[in-house]
């Protein structure tokens, strides 16, 4: 497997209320991308500001720190050829009505502030290696081979 390598993915609170975690976690199962940590879990006000540190200047943080922390999420780190990207492309674009049918937040969202998903930047480099590290332990992730991984990969 060329670029092989882990990424950080979350069903944000609408997700969740919305019964979409199956879903989404059936969309990059048969993608073929591999789940190697995965915790449902509340987000706390500091760790809620430290993920989205990025945004602390912009006129939505605040509105965007209170809906991440507004109920669980399912955090889950996926591992793949390529996932960082891969899993950016399903999620479609940041605005659900920007976003093609076929993506997931162009089939489940219409509103850019309840857009159901998460994903690493993979324009920000080392964003995924960061945020994996922030929610998660390293004796909290896996290392296992799926059985179809022969099947996956060239
Ligand atoms: P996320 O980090 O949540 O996966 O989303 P993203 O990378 O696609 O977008 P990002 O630029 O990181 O923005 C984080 C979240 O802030 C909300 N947002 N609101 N009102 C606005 O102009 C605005 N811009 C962004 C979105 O809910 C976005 O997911
Ligand atoms: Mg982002």
């Amino acid at each position: 497997m060329a670029d092989a390598e882990r990424t950080f993915v979350m069903v944000k609170p609408d997700g969740v209320q919305r019964g979409l975690i199956g879903e989404i976690v059936s969309r990059l199962e048969e993608r073929g991308l591999k789940m190697v940590g995965g915790k449902f879990m509340q987000i706390d006000q500091d760790l809620a500001e430290e993920h989205y540190g990025e945004h602390e200047d912009k006129p939505f943080f605040d509105g965007l720190v209170d809906f991440i922390t507004s109920g669980p999420v399912f955090a889950m780190v996926w591992e793949g050829q390529d996932a960082t990207r891969q899993v950016r492309k399903m999620m479609g674009e940041t605005d659900p009505a920007e976003s093609a049918p076929g993506t997931i937040r162009g089939d489940y969202g219409l509103d850019l502030g309840r857009n159901v998903i998460h994903g690493s930047d993979h324009e920000d480099p080392g964003a995924n290696e960061r945020e994996i590290a922030l929610f998660f332990d390293d004796d909290e992730l896996l290392d296992y081979e799926r059985v179809d991984e022969q099947w996956l990969y060239e």
